[in-house]
């Protein structure tokens, strides 16, 4: 009969730190401990076969699981993650950047100009237009609809500025750029395509929301503009593109997850240029 208890943890073998759960058994072990993954010692005790099973293998593969702050919640909080260490201090609490760039100061002491928000709102607009036609392909399926796009609402506003005699400019080069950087992506990257596409709407959502109102307020008489507007609660529909997202990425290699991961530089890199033209 197996008989399973706990070893005293004085025996020196016990203060490997490795060895982090033992049981150690009289003949005949416990099938447990035929597990793959469960590494087994012998060890001679009063001429009785004693087995101690440690769970290093097991704990090492769990550790190897646990390297990807927010695994645990699934890839959006993996891309939320790498995303939030991107901001400066002055832009998000957790933020790690160092300010180095207009845009990257408080958006409390920007001075903003109505020719650099229109700038920036038709700049923006041709991004969305680029991410919402994208999104009518097979590949991206999941994410047309969502709720989250932006381009109708853009068209609604620029068209706003007309009415009040404001020239509407042509998309910058940025604008144009990144609009074409896109469409690279969503035919030969879909890993990075989904990268933007996460922070661009998900960016607005946040901290876009909060420069829409500042900027409101101190050029625009506190108008709040359709593009901060969505048809529906915004909580909901962000929620469930985190979900669909969090399926898409399921079906990743850990390899194909990191390479989305690490094209977040870039999208901050665009969406600040682009941002920075609100200043200009
Ligand atoms: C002036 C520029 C920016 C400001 C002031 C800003 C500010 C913020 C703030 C306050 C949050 C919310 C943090 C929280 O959950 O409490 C946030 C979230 C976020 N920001 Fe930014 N941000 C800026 C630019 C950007 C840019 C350029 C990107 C990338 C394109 C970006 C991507 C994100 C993402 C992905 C989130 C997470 C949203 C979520 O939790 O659902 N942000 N930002």
């Amino acid at each position: 009969m197996a008989y399973l208890a706990p070893i005293s943890s004085s025996l020196t073998i016990f203060k490997n730190p490795q060895l982090i759960r033992f049981q150690f058994a009289f003949s005949p072990p416990s099938p447990l401990l035929a597990r793959p993954g469960i590494q087994i010692l012998r060890m001679a005790m009063n001429n009785k076969s004693v087995v101690i099973a440690s769970s290093t293998i097991a704990a090492g593969a769990e550790k190897q699981k646990k390297r990807y702050p927010g695994e645990s919640k699934g890839f959006v909080e993996e891309m939320r993650f790498v995303a939030m260490k991107l901001h400066t201090k002055e832009q998000a609490k957790e933020g790690e950047k160092e300010t180095k760039t207009p845009e990257e100061r408080s958006v409390s002491i920007w001075e903003p100009t109505v020719e650099g928000y229109l700038k920036f709102l038709v700049d923006s607009k041709l991004v969305y237009d680029t991410l919402e036609e994208e999104a009518t392909s097979p590949t991206y399926a999941e994410f047309k609809n969502t709720g989250l796009e932006r381009s109708k609402k853009l068209a609604i506003d620029l068209e706003w500025f007309k009415e009040q005699d404001h020239e509407i400019p042509q998309p910058t080069d940025l604008g144009k750029t990144y609009s074409q950087y896109l469409k690279d992506l969503a035919e030969k990257d879909p890993q990075a395509f989904i990268c933007h596409f996460y922070n661009i709407y998900f960016a607005h959502s946040a901290g876009g929301r909060m420069i829409g109102r500042k900027v409101a307020e101190k050029i625009l008489d506190g108008r709040e503009l359709e593009f901060y507007k969505w048809d529906g609660e915004l909580s909901k529909l962000l929620q469930n593109v985190r979900e669909k997202l969090n399926k898409v990425a399921e079906e990743w290699t850990r390899d194909e997850k990191n390479h989305c991961l690490e094209e977040t530089d870039k999208s901050f890199k665009y969406s600040g240029e682009i941002l920075r033209l609100i200043l200009s």
